[in-house]
């Protein structure tokens, strides 16, 4: 264990510090109010193209239920993999194009705080999303973790916990968007193991919602970023969601313009 040393210094120096982590929501919860609600039949949308039209849905499929410590197997999930992470934050084909590309997206992700694994370090499991472009369940193309603030780089949110997000782009060939779908959520420090933080999807949505829309900039680009916010497209609650966290529905449908 004495290799373990200098990190879980790390993670009580950081956890000493309250000021930044209490004002970028560290430790924040929230409480998940129940609201009336309905799920409405998809339409046709401009910039992205609704999931469950065909057969998709705003849930991702996750290999495996992280319930603690150690990492267990859900048996059931293999046969019937019903639990997952709303997928809550669309970045809309009306983007600016370059955003839409691996390369755009990977600098306008860096200009509001995130950035790939911490040293190559992968901890996630990979999940899956179909996205009713016909790809069916297709594996995440992206997982990014935020940065409290750039200069800190990832990996103290990978020693202390924090912000991260899946994305997946809607290509397949029934529904070539090119829109990003991405589940966002904020999770425990690492000691323990990464599990959502009551709330943590609604938190994690939102704080990268405020990061957008604050307007951002990465090596001397910069981007302006609309917000609508959408009901009726997933249902509010737990159910399908992992850890039996529940989540408000609500999805935030991002448009991202380089100035
Ligand atoms: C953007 O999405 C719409 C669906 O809302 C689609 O009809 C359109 O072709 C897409 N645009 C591009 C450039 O892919
Ligand atoms: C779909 O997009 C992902 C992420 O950009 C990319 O890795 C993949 O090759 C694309 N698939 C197709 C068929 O273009």
């Amino acid at each position: 264990m004495l290799p373990a040393l200098p990190f879980l210094a790390l993670v009580s120096a950081a956890q000493a510090i309250p000021f930044p982590f209490k004002f970028l929501g560290w430790n924040t919860q929230i409480p998940f109010q129940p609201s009336v609600f309905s799920v409405y039949p998809p339409k046709d949308e401009s910039g992205w193209v609704d999931p469950r039209v065909l057969g998709g849905q705003f849930i991702d499929v996750s290999p495996l239920l992280r319930t603690g410590l150690p990492l267990t197997p859900n048996p059931a999930q293999f046969t019937t993999p019903r639990y997952g992470e709303p997928l809550n934050v669309i970045i809309s084909n009306l983007s600016d194009p370059f955003v839409l590309t691996d390369e755009g997206f990977r600098w306008y992700y860096k200009s509001i705080g995130f950035s790939e694994e911490c040293l190559g370090l992968h901890y996630g499991h990979v999940h899956k999303a179909d996205l009713g472009d016909g790809d069916g369940r297709k594996s995440e193309h992206i997982l990014a973790r935020q940065h409290y603030f750039p200069r800190w780089g990832t990996c103290w949110e990978t020693l202390i916990g924090g912000n991260h997000f899946r994305a997946w782009k809607q290509n397949g060939t029934d529904a070539s968007t090119g829109a990003w779908f991405l589940g966002a959520s904020k999770e425990q420090d690492s000691t323990r193991h990464h599990m959502i933080v009551p709330n943590g999807y609604n938190i994690g949505r939102d704080l990268l919602v405020q990061s957008a829309i604050s307007g951002s900039s990465w090596k001397g680009m910069s981007w302006v970023t609309d917000v609508e916010w959408r009901d009726g497209l997933l249902e509010p609650g737990f159910k399908g969601i992992n850890h039996a966290i529940a989540q408000d529905g609500r999805i935030a449908i991002l448009t991202v313009h380089r100035v």
